[in-house]
């Protein structure tokens, strides 16, 4: 079985001050009750990562990114490149979140291309992928789902894959464990049917209003293997009641 994931998207929040105050409330909490068995990610805005790294030095928890650009040097003003990110400690990177593909434009195509990236530079990409209200109240779910899996994810892809329902992120709606369990398991069966086997152990996190009060509940279903928290992970003590929510 692979192990549980709770990652941290801190989105555009805060200033370099307020990540390594809350990094540091995260680190005491885990220090006073250890949780084994868990991975924990934090990600932070870009010009938080450095302070983010040294605060965490030593810490099990990790660090993450937002996003990163397709290629790793050149002519991309105001971009990332994914070896800039493992430059000062990133270990994973968000990728394909549906605010930047609302946001900037990103499709499907582009997300593969930064996943490939990504992997070469050596981070494990969170690639994110997810529904709108639109498109859930229209029945085409797994159609979207479906495309986006087949469009956003390359070939011996190796990374994690968070399912958020677009129209539960920021909301407080969860998606129910029901559904939530419905939609992983048609995730599984595309992810095998493009991957093979390779599919199967894929790691799927859900994300979309998790807080300390759902995450034991969405964080026990089958085949969920974490969370991918905005909201609730800006708060030290929400976030750290998700990680203990891990069975
Ligand atoms: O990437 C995390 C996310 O979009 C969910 O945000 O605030 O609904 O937990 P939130």
């Amino acid at each position: 079985m692979s192990t549980p994931i709770i990652v941290g998207n801190w989105k555009m929040n805060g200033l370099n001050a307020d990540s390594v105050d809350r990094v540091k409330q995260i680190i005491a909490g885990l220090t006073a009750e250890p949780v084994s068995g868990v991975e924990v990610v934090v990600c932070p805005p870009f010009t938080h990562l450095s302070l983010v790294h040294q605060t965490l030095n030593g810490s099990t928890v990790a660090l993450g990114a937002q996003d990163c650009h397709k290629n790793d040097k050149g002519a991309h003003t105001g971009d990332i490149a994914p070896s800039m990110l493992r430059d000062v400690g990133t270990s994973h990177v968000i990728l394909g979140h549906s605010e930047r593909r609302r946001d900037h434009g990103e499709v499907d195509e582009t997300v593969r291309e930064k996943a490939v990236s990504a992997a070469q530079a050596g981070l494990t990409p969170i690639v994110c992928i997810g529904e709108t209200e639109d498109q859930r109240q229209s029945g085409q779910t797994e159609d979207t789902l479906g495309w986006q899996i087949k469009g956003s994810l390359p070939d011996g892809f190796t990374g994690i894959v968070a399912y958020e329902p677009v129209w539960a992120i920021g909301t407080g709606l969860a998606a129910t464990p029901d559904d939530i369990r419905t939609t992983v398991a048609f995730i599984r069966a595309e992810l095998v049917r493009q991957f093979g086997d390779a599919g199967k152990s894929l790691r799927i996190l859900y994300g979309g209003s998790v807080d300390a009060g759902n995450a034991a509940s969405i964080l026990s279903l089958p085949d969920v293997a974490g969370a991918l928290v905005g909201g609730a992970s800006l708060k030290p003590d929400a976030f750290l009641s998700i990680i203990r929510a891990v069975p």
